[in-house]
């Protein structure tokens, strides 16, 4: 076990709150995964596919009110309601302290609290950092497994006084008084995912969903993580990290952040339609990121597996994410095959004759709801990743070149836009805006800013968040990664898509790349600049020149609205908005 004090103390004191039948520290062995999926199989949470098909796979269903993230019972409970800032939900420290010792006092009678030392990012390397999970669910178990990098080895990283987060989470679904369990046990009326920021500590409750139960991911690697990067000076993003190397063998690393479902985990694995050029994966979710001595920006994937959007995956859109889930994986809220498969829409290009749906009822072509959940995931070990990059491991991180945010945006904002120095690039990321997708509950197709692709995982004031990232430039020592952003989702007004997007976004990833070299030019406009329409590869694509022109002309009409939306965004921050971001408003303004 350990002889770490402060950590015995902590699983001790949540035992006597949660009153579980048992306590099982996690060793992360392979035997381990075997006994929670055979216990999930033994209590009907899963179903083991047909090994000939899946080999070491599993179907998951979860109560049908527990299928994605919950932004509205996800808390920031910092000491003051300004320090969460207005784009949290802030609750009062004390109180929420003394609803979740009620809500937890009890919660795992009848079960099994397991205990789960994890790493986020190689064990040992500077930029990672180790939590603790205490859980009742072995499917959190099992995928805590392939999602970080879990157990003894981790203990002995931590020693008897090494830091580690402490991250408490409950199904909320107690047995006492002879109640029987069920598949997917949760509580979705008391749902609470809550951080101490102050503390940097995690508390979740009633929900079995990956976002909200894997607190590794969002609660941990960006919700806490962006607080002790602020307070340290180093930044825990929302970004994929891929590398992409040149037909004459040169090497650039790109992170990349975009809200949840728009595409961050097929731009990490594409397959470059330009002859020569390659893209290897990093990570697909988050990236934690450091200055090294040599003044630049180096960054590690703290993960260590894919936690990803099944339906639109196919050998068409992605096919190394599809290569990644052959064998090994939890597929969660998919549809199932006759033949003991696993099916989504979109992934293959008719479907199968007869399912069974991902709430266990039949299914035919025609059926109006779709077969899979539209945020069904799959839990994918990042090793089975055809093109992982050999230095995805690397303790030390990659040097980053470039960094890209971008949205999901129907009109105005251009195909590619270069910022002309950081501020510019951390204004860009500010207003980032995106249409909503499944990955949260809540309206799809809406415009929500969604700054950095961290509104729903930044836990502090994003404001401050903001001044974090502009006090970067304050350092000029520092070679910091050039900043775009990107938009693969133009429409014309048909609502058709004019960009081909997916492995054609190769062909504005080399546009970046070769901008880094000094290969090609740029236009300037009010926006940043942009590229010259004859620099954009478009070997092989059938691409008329005034489609292109469009994806990269300057908006003039489109921006002045979208400057209207910004001071509307903007307001939200009051006086606490850094004045390096009014600048760059007004900057902008004069230049319309
Ligand atoms: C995710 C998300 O699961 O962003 O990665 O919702
Ligand atoms: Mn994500």
């Amino acid at each position: 076990m350990t002889r770490h004090h402060a950590l015995l103390r902590w699983v001790e004191e949540n035992a006597a709150l949660c009153k579980p039948s048992q306590v099982h520290w996690c060793d992360g062995s392979a035997e381990e995964y075997q006994e929670m999926c055979r216990r999930m199989v033994e209590g009907g949470t899963a179903e083991t596919l047909n090994p000939e098909l899946r080999p070491n796979s599993y179907l998951v269903r979860s109560e049908p009110v527990d299928v994605a993230r919950v932004e509205d019972r996800t808390f920031i409970c910092s000491q003051t309601p300004e320090e969460a800032g207005p784009t949290n939900n802030w609750a009062d420290p004390e109180e929420m302290r003394q609803r979740l010792h009620t809500l937890f006092d009890g919660c795992m009678e009848g079960r099994t609290l397991y205990v789960i030392p994890f790493s986020m990012g190689p064990v040992g390397s500077p930029i990672a950092h180790i939590g603790v999970q205490i859980t009742d669910s072995p499917y959190v178990v099992a995928n805590m497994h392939i999602m970080t990098r879990v157990g003894t080895e981790v203990l002995e990283a931590l020693g008897e006084s090494g830091r580690f987060i402490p991250c408490l989470h409950s199904v909320g679904y107690p047995l006492r008084d002879g109640r029987e369990d069920v598949a997917w046990p949760c509580d979705p009326d008391n749902r609470y995912i809550v951080h101490f920021p102050e503390t940097y500590e995690i508390w979740s409750y009633g929900s079995g969903y990956g976002g909200n139960a894997l607190l590794g991911k969002k609660c941990l690697a960006l919700r806490i993580a962006s607080v002790m990067a602020r307070d340290e000076g180093w930044l825990a993003e929302h970004m994929l990290i891929l590398k992409l190397t040149s037909p004459q063998g040169e090497v650039q690393y790109i992170a990349g952040a975009f809200p949840s479902a728009c595409g961050k985990t097929n731009l990490a694995m594409l397959r470059p339609p330009m002859p020569g050029w390659k893209v290897e994966t990093i990570g697909d979710d988050i990236a934690w990121m450091k200055v090294r001595e040599d003044g630049r920006l180096y960054a590690i994937n703290p993960e260590a597996g894919f936690f990803g959007v099944a339906p639109g995956t196919s050998y068409d859109s992605n096919a190394n994410a599809m290569a990644s889930l052959t064998h090994n994986c939890f597929f969660t809220n998919c549809a199932r095959t006759p033949e003991g498969d696993v099916w989504w829409e979109e992934m293959t290009p008719e479907p199968p004759a007869q399912l069974t749906d991902w709430r266990g009822r039949p299914w035919t072509p025609g059926t109006p709801e779709p077969a899979a959940h539209p945020n069904a995931r799959f839990t994918a070990p990042a090793h089975q990743c055809p093109v992982i990059a050999p230095e995805w491991n690397d303790p030390n991180g990659v040097p980053l070149d470039a960094i890209i945010f971008g949205g999901r945006r129907s009109d105005t904002i251009p195909l590619v836009q270069e910022a002309r120095d950081w501020h510019h690039g951390v204004f860009l990321g500010s207003i980032m805006g995106s249409e909503k997708t499944a990955a949260a509950f809540g309206d799809l197709g809406a415009l929500r800013r969604d700054p950095m692709a961290m509104l729903p995982f930044c836990g502090y004031n994003m404001a401050d968040y903001f001044g974090h990232w502009l006090r970067f430039a304050e350092d000029e020592k520092l070679k910091l990664p050039r900043i775009y952003h990107v938009n693969w989702f133009r429409k014309d007004s048909n609502g058709r898509f004019i960009w081909p997007g997916f492995s054609d976004n190769a062909r504005v990833l080399k546009w970046i790349f070769q901008r880094g070299q000094g290969a090609v030019e740029a236009r300037p406009s009010p926006i940043g600049a942009l590229p010259l329409p004859e620099d954009i590869d478009l070997s092989g694509l059938d691409l008329d020149a005034t489609t292109l022109q469009q994806l990269l002309e300057f908006d003039a009409a489109g921006w002045q609205r979208e400057v209207g939306l910004i001071r509307e965004h903007y307001a939200r921050f009051g006086t606490r908005l850094p004045d390096g971001l009014e600048r760059e408003l007004e900057h902008l303004e004069k230049a319309l």
